[in-house]
């Protein structure tokens, strides 16, 4: 693949799931860490496992399946990509965010992201969810933008507008949902790292400077190319472990996967409920 995507490549993933799927899915759902197991609850699902799609990155971490499973969900149709591909792979910018180019072609309107992050936040505690009020793009502020080549005019503008790059509406729906399913839902901003090393003191101390509550390898990649193409992006992080501020903890993908056993039925009763309203 080029370094940079073109309409053909997505084109071609996207004709690929036509022929595979005849569902005209409305909502995408990019599951994060140990946050999979809403994929399986998807009815009548025609599900392509990565590795069959043309130019499409495959999944190599644990905890991330590595499937399309597009069906029915709370009465909506819905994409959900089972298993995300993160810049820390080795891939380019450009490859990790062909799936939600795809997901622009095939005329999806609405994203759902969501990924596992470390609480910055001193009130955040493992096994919390937060709802995504925005963004720091780290990665991006260091030359690595997912939008860096030509830009595909097809799909969106050379500029794209960030201002509110999480829909206001869709935060007020999954507010009101978690009231009314008395779960706490914790609000901040998610920063974007490219990993795999998790932070270290330093860094940490410099991200809650900045205005971090919750740091992550994914996510803000995806939500500037959703954005890009004219889609609606909400998103949530699973707080799995509080950052290690002074460096007496350690952090492991093994704590990651297990705060998803504790966040998952949370999530997912929040994820449910907007689907429903939607
Ligand atoms: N840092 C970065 N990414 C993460 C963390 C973390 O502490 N926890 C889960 N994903």
């Amino acid at each position: 693949m080029t370094a940079y995507i073109t309409l053909d490549q997505i084109d071609q993933a996207a004709d690929a799931i036509r022929a595979r799927s005849s569902y005209s899915p409305r909502i995408g759902l990019i599951l994060g860490s140990g946050l999979n197991s809403l994929a399986d609850s998807v009815q009548k699902a025609d599900i392509i496992p990565y590795g069959d799609l043309p130019n499409w990155p495959v999944s190599t971490v644990e905890g991330h399946a590595g499937r399309l499973v597009i069906g029915e969900l709370e009465g909506q149709v819905v994409f959900v990509m089972q298993g995300r591909i993160h810049f820390y792979e080795g891939y380019g910018m450009s490859a990790i965010t062909l799936p939600v180019r795809v997901m622009n072609r095939l005329g999806l309107e609405i994203l759902f992201v969501t990924n596992a992050a470390g609480g910055v936040n001193s009130d955040f505690v493992p096994g919390d969810v937060m709802l995504i009020t925005d963004n720091l793009n780290l990665m991006g502020m260091t030359g690595a933008n997912p939008l860096m080549g030509p830009n595909i005019d097809e799909l969106g503008p050379r500029f794209p507008d960030m201002s509110q790059a999480y829909d206001r509406e869709l935060m007020g729906i999954a507010r009101q949902v978690a009231s009314k399913e008395n779960i706490q839902l914790r609000e901040g901003v998610y920063c974007g790292l490219s990993g795999p090393s998790f932070e270290g003191p330093a860094d940490l101390r410099f991200l809650r400077m900045i205005g971090a509550d919750a740091v992550g390898m994914s996510t803000v990649p995806e939500v500037i190319v959703a954005r890009h193409g004219g889609m609606r992006v909400l998103g949530f992080s699973g707080i799995s472990n509080k950052a290690n501020l002074d460096g007496s903890t350690v952090t492991t993908h093994e704590e990651v996967i297990e705060a998803g056993k504790v966040i998952s039925p949370k999530m997912e009763k929040i994820i449910r409920g907007v689907l429903r309203s939607l």
